[in-house]
């Protein structure tokens, strides 16, 4: 490897160009092409948006493609449409119809495919579904199920009646669910019997049933049974209603698309910031599905016959952009894989590429490299011919975990592009663009059609080629959230007051002399473990909420493997003392409150934590105690400077 260490990264020198088979059918072929269009999207916005999104269904066309009245955005002013018409109606007139929008594949090896008529006809069956169980436009759904083809046929249909739906990971806790149903409201849940995770059920309905307990807005709950009679639910409500039952008796008639506003909300999907309340971010009708589909088209080179599989699970914004509406919009075969990547054992994701003949493969650097540490054997066993393109999306890729996905998974024959965006920003907006620019290991690439980022100081001005600094959107994008869910005051503060006049993206970064961005990571309280978002304020508060705990404060820690580590500092109450049992009591109370995935890597115990004199914790001294590091930086306001040696004795 060429290069030299930076911090846990090697640095790569090399850039890797497409080869000229790819190149030349590419959609984009030169940088020449890319920076012709990416000017447009700037200078003339409306012809490049008008032409870029012809293929969308339109009711009423736009007068207007941006209203900016900082920090709040109305783009496609006036159009009306409805989303689930792009998705699904539009192809029923073309050779798309009978071609396979949804190819599924559980952990036991069950399969099924949807084809574009078959989900269209499910989507408008469940869109009466709803509608006949008196939800209307505007009202709200939570969907908390597993990766099965009805979280998508439940997507759509609330897309098509127009009522935003508000996806919840399935491996969100009771409590979590809880909170993110009652932040939004919802009339309606829609979950499943459970779903398969690491060869065992992963019991939904029980969770949904906990959570309800205590949501008074929850009128009616649907059930899939996905499982079969083993698995049925104990409890049966008087609210359940029986989604199978409900999809015979319903009348497809009362299954038409509702036809919305540009800005009408299409979804809440839940992430994590800093403070201990999850932000709804909120996203909206034709500016979000036009990201979507546009950047798909381009990102990923896509093409009608391609087979796409987008690995993430659609309680994440990558589901939503990159599983549902752009695939979908854009005509693709989508992938739906409902199980664990070592299940049976490590081979299984490239089985699953050999079997259905994936040609564009998009998943996280975490899995990368814990497919690396299996060897390569799994990979040596399948027919891996039909990838064309990867992608690498959700935290920074280190170079040798891009360099063995190239070689390993991609035979040196398949670009790779690094994509770079957030739940917030609702698609990629910094990427390579396969065909048109080569591609740096480790740094993500260039901005996207209509995004305009810069690498400033905490005072707005901009940093020199290679300088780091804070990433920021200095102009408003089609697919930017709109504003939190029922918080305007925290969309405006979080995002938009960090940094005087643009959006603040919480992210640190630096850019080459020639445009590359390259994205470090997080650089507010929000931590990336393992390509899950987690804010720090919410493992402390969760663990304050246990009776054994005084104060705690959560940190990562650079890691091997998931990126980052999740490490706890906690005092105890008087009457408790630290043991390995009560830091297994701990971890585990985190996982009951917030999700397995949100389980601290070490629990630390200390006396105290160290402060400055205003009380505040120094959040960076216990980063440098978890990373095992000396502190360089100034610690002459920490107030009581022993409290930070004994943290360092106890190590
Ligand atoms: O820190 C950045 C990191 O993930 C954050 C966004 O997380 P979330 O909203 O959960 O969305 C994840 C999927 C888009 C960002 O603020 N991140 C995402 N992609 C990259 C990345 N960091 C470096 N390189 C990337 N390609």
């Amino acid at each position: 490897m060429t290069g030299e260490r930076i911090g846990t990264f090697i640095q790569e020198n090399r850039t890797f160009e497409p080869s000229e088979a790819f190149r030349a059918r590419a959609r984009l072929r030169s940088r020449e092409e890319y920076e012709r269009l990416y000017r447009e999207s700037l200078e003339q916005p409306e012809a490049f948006w008008a032409r870029e999104t012809a293929d969308l269904v339109f009711d009423r066309r736009w007068t207007e493609l941006l209203e900016w009245n900082a920090p709040h955005a109305r783009w496609f002013v006036g159009a009306r449409l409805n989303a689930s018409v792009s998705c699904l109606d539009r192809h029923l007139t073309t050779s798309r119809r009978d071609a396979p929008a949804l190819v599924w594949e559980s952990e036991p090896g069950e399969t099924r495919t949807l084809t574009y008529a078959e989900l269209h006809a499910e989507v408008v069956r469940f869109a009466a579904v709803l509608r006949s169980l008196g939800v209307v436009s505007g009202d709200r759904v939570t969907i908390y199920m597993g990766m099965v083809p009805e979280v998508v046929v439940a997507m759509l249909a609330c897309a098509r009646i127009g009522a935003p739906h508000s996806v919840v990971f399935g491996g969100f806790a009771a409590e979590a669910l809880r909170d993110r149903i009652e932040d939004c409201g919802a009339r309606v849940v829609v979950t499943q019997d459970g779903a398969w995770r690491r060869g065992r059920v992963v019991p939904l309905k029980a969770t949904v049933d906990r959570a309800v307990a205590e949501t008074p807005c929850v009128e009616k709950v649907v059930v899939l049974r996905h499982l079969g009679e083993a698995h049925a639910p104990a409890e049966r409500h008087a609210r359940d209603v029986d989604w199978h039952e409900a999809m015979a008796a319903a009348d497809p008639g009362r299954g038409a698309p509702e036809s919305v506003d540009a800005e009408h909300p299409l979804y809440v999907l839940y992430t994590s910031g800093s403070t201990g309340r999850p932000k709804g971010v909120l996203h909206t009708t034709a500016g979000y599905l036009a990201g979507a589909h546009v950047s798909t088209r381009y990102v990923f080179d896509l093409r009608d016959d391609d087979v796409f599989w987008c690995t993430a699970d659609v309680g994440w914004v990558t589901g939503h952009s990159y599983v549902v509406y752009g695939p979908l919009s854009n005509g693709a075969t989508v992938v739906l894989y409902e199980g664990a990547p070592n299940q049976p054992d490590w081979g299984r994701f490239w089985r699953i590429v050999d079997r259905h003949r994936v040609s564009i493969l998009y998943t996280a650097p975490t899995a990368i490299r814990a497919f690396i540490r299996q060897g390569t054997s799994f990979l040596e066993q399948a027919d891996l011919s039909s990838l064309r393109l990867l992608g690498s999306v959700g935290e920074p890729i280190n170079p040798e975990a891009w360099i063995w996905y190239h070689e390993h998974v991609g035979r040196r024959r398949c670009p790779i592009v690094d994509t770079w965006w957030q739940t917030e920003t609702g698609t990629i907006l910094l990427t390579t663009l396969p065909g048109a620019t080569p591609a740096k290991p480790g740094s993500t690439g260039l901005p996207f059609f209509g995004a305009a980022p810069a690498v400033v100081r905490r005072d707005g001005s901009p940093v020199g080629a290679g300088e780091a600094g804070l990433l920021v959107l200095t102009r408003p994008w089609p697919s930017m959230l709109r504003t939190v869910w029922g918080d305007d005051e925290r969309y405006r503060k979080q995002y938009w007051s960090e940094i005087e006049g643009v959006y603040f993206t919480g992210d640190g970064a630096h850019r080459d002399a020639e445009g590359y961005f390259r994205v470090v990571g997080r650089i507010d309280d929000v931590l990336n473990v393992a390509g899950h978002r987690i804010g720090t304020a919410e493992i402390e508060s969760a663990l304050v909420a246990h009776p054994a705990v005084a104060e705690a404060a959560a940190v990562g820690r650079p890691d091997e493997l998931k990126g980052q580590a999740l490490v706890v500092f906690v005092t105890l109450k008087p009457g408790h003392e630290p043991s390995e049992a009560m830091r297994g009591t701990l971890a585990e109370h985190v996982g009951s409150e917030i999700g397995k995935f949100a389980r601290p890597d070490t629990v630390r115990f200390a006396d105290g934590l160290p402060k400055t004199r205003s009380g505040k914790i120094m959040r960076r001294l216990l980063k440098d105690v978890a990373a095992g590091r000396e502190s360089t930086g100034d610690v002459s306001t920490l107030e009581d400077f022993t409290v930070l040696a004994k943290l360092r004795e106890e190590e």
